[in-house]
């Protein structure tokens, strides 16, 4: 049995709304992540929002990183602060890059938004995150002369350069296949126990890769009769003894967690 204890609360989502126009898309989120320390390991969190196709995981992301204002209802940080737009690192799904600077470019950008880095270490910082994501060699190229893999990484790299502590990616396993899956989730492990506090949000619909990575699960679905999505369970997957270990997968709880949750999309 792994040791973890469960802290102060990171972000909290209260009473989330979202119409549009008569159409209710979101009804009365509830949602809470809190930090999850473990003796003696650096490990930030892995947050999964699992939900089909359509039903409203996009505009749950956009909310919670303080891109659009909900209809109703708060989204707030440590110390109760309001989310605001751009305190979050957030990395859509397609990928977006500025198509008329070069990738070293981006970075540079993104680095010298970060209060944290010293003008004269941001050369070191790129290249050294360039390596680790196997990009070094791409780094003078336009994000059109990149694969679809390889532009993720570069806007992933270029959101943790920024500096924040929350990491969201909406639909970070779609169209890859399965030795780049594989890279991807490597990777966004790597991040993950690189800071304590670090917070990695994944919106999916990959319910096997989503539940191998996270320690902890939402899902979004519609209660029958009522209109909107809303959070109809969160999963422990600590409790259950599925986070944190490499070869989850071949557990029976692991089989029997991705069942369950099958049921209920
Ligand atoms: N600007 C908009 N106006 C009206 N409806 C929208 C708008 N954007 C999204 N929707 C609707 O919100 C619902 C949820 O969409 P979305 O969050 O993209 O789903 P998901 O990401 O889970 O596939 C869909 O039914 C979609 O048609
Ligand atoms: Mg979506």
């Amino acid at each position: 049995m792994m040791e973890y204890r469960k802290e102060e609360i990171l972000l909290k989502a209260e009473k989330i709304n979202l119409f549009f126009g008569e159409k209710q898309v979101l009804r009365d989120i509830d949602l809470c992540i809190k930090n999850i320390v473990r003796p003696g390991v650096t490990q930030g969190q892995v947050v999964s929002l699992l939900g089909r196709s359509g039903i409203g995981k996009t505009q749950l992301f956009r909310i919670l990183s303080g891109l659009q204002k909900p209809t109703s209802g708060t989204v707030t940080g440590i110390d109760n602060k309001p989310i605001m737009q751009g305190d979050m690192g957030v990395v859509f799904q397609n990928y977006y890059l500025f198509e008329w600077r070069t990738i070293r470019q981006s970075l540079e950008l993104a680095a010298k938004k970060n209060p944290q880095l010293k003008p004269t270490d941001i050369k070191d910082q790129i290249d050294q995150q360039a390596q680790l994501f196997n990009l070094t060699e791409h780094l003078n190229k336009y994000p059109q002369q990149l694969s679809g893999g390889q532009r993720q990484r570069a806007s992933i790299i270029q959101q943790l350069l920024n500096g924040s502590n929350f990491l969201l990616l909406d639909e970070p396993f779609s169209g890859l296949d399965v030795i780049m899956l594989e890279k991807v989730v490597e990777l966004l492990l790597k991040v993950s126990l690189s800071d304590e506090l670090k917070t990695l949000i994944l919106v999916s619909h990959d319910i096997e890769t989503s539940v191998a990575l996270a320690d902890t699960t939402f899902i979004l679905a519609q209660e029958d009769g009522k209109p909107g999505a809303t959070i109809i369970k969160e999963v422990d997957l600590c409790e259950r003894e599925l986070a944190w270990e490499k070869d989850v997968k071949n557990k029976k709880e692991f089989a029997n967690t991705v069942q369950e949750i099958k049921a209920l999309l």
